[in-house]
């Protein structure tokens, strides 16, 4: 059970309406916290930010803002007046980033620029920032601590990186400048009520929406990238967290965060890795549908294994994943059957 604010706090959410952001508003309102919604709606529809309100039964102001227009970000920050920020708005296709390197560079880091100029201006010190496991590149050792080399591998792992880095350099110059930088493992699943997911735009790059949309039909096959890895049954491994239990990870590190200075990582993972045909065969179960699929080559720049020694923030911010890969499946699958277009065009 979450502790309950007793004093309502005004938290500003970057990219609130997106697959994470939006499930972390629901736990953020359900902790008692208030939010203020910013979104441009690039990569997200208004629709989840209207499900967010209908789950938790609270309403919010949404600004639809493109953070690379830093006069119409610092409006919100002139007319609301925040404590914290939790900032998740950002381009995240690992791919995408390789064509595109100065895209990604422009959007993800002169937002977060702007972000923290205005959050200067405005007296608003504290972050929780939604960084990535990508940050540790191709790293062979398991599990990840966040005391390894960082050594991103593609752009758009270097822009959390570069992200990070800014803001720890924040914190040295600022000594009331908190910063929680959450390295997210895999996120799967979807709120149990089925009424918020995840709704990729066009062919789903990441393992468990494709599979969804294999078992209601939207796709033919899976295709698996590489069945010869060193790995037990020759697929990858990786550390599938639950949405939920990020959810919850966020809650906390803001608790976290409001009461501490520095910038500090945390590992947001269960610690327990899965195969490619582990997910696949967790799938079936949940779904009652089989999942046909092949396995083709290796795609470039996948680990074979990535999971997360998550004891840091077991320790520091007293938060642990809870649910199984059999309840992201069935979660996932309740979504995809009840949303088979996701929000709708
Ligand atoms: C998982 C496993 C694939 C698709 C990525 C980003 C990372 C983060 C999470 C943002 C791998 C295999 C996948 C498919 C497959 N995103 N796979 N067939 O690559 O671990 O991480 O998403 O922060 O930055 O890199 O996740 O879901 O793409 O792949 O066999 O159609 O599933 O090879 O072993 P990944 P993924």
């Amino acid at each position: 059970m979450m502790d309950i604010l007793e004093v309502a706090c005004l938290i500003l959410v970057t990219g609130a309406a997106g697959y994470i952001g939006s499930h972390t508003c629901v736990s953020l309102l359900e902790a008692g916290f208030d939010i203020v919604a910013i979104d441009n709606f690039a990569n997200s529809k208004p629709e989840a930010l209207s499900r967010v309100q209908e789950i938790t039964g609270k309403t919010f102001s949404i600004h639809s803002v493109d953070m690379l227009d830093a006069k119409a970000l610092d409006a919100v920050f002139a007319e609301e007046n925040m404590e914290a920020v939790i900032h998740f708005a950002g381009l995240k296709a690992v791919g995408e980033s390789v064509a595109q390197p100065l895209r990604y560079y422009e959007n993800n880091l002169v937002s977060t620029i702007n972000l923290c100029k205005s959050m200067k201006k405005h007296h608003v010190n504290k972050i929780v920032f939604s960084s990535s496991a990508t940050v540790y590149g191709a790293q062979e050792q398991v599990p990840l601590r966040e005391d390894m080399p960082i050594a991103p591998v593609n752009p758009y792992g270097q822009t959390k990186a570069m992200i990070e880095q800014i803001l720890r350099d924040i914190a040295v110059a600022d000594d009331q400048f908190g910063a929680a930088l959450l390295r997210y493992f895999n996120p799967v699943g979807a709120h149990g009520s089925g009424r918020i997911g995840e709704d990729p735009q066009g062919i789903p790059n990441n393992l468990v929406p494709y599979v969804a949309q294999v078992a209601v039909g939207k796709r033919a096959e899976l295709t698996v990238h590489g069945g010869d890895y060193d790995t037990p049954d020759g697929t990858g491994i990786r550390d599938y967290i639950h949405v939920m239990d990020l959810a919850e990870g966020h809650v906390k590190a803001l608790s976290w965060v409001l009461n501490h200075t520095g910038a500090e990582a945390f590992n947001l993972g269960t610690g327990k890795g899965s195969s490619v045909l582990e997910v696949v065969h967790a799938f079936e179960q949940a779904s009652g549908v089989r999942i046909p699929y092949h396995i083709g080559p290796r795609r470039p720049g996948d680990a074979a294994r990535s999971f997360a020694d998550p004891s840091k923030a077991q320790q520091v911010l007293g938060w642990r994943a809870t649910k199984t890969l059999d309840d992201m499946c069935a979660d996932t699958w309740k979504w995809q059957k009840q949303n088979p277009n996701g929000y709708g065009e």
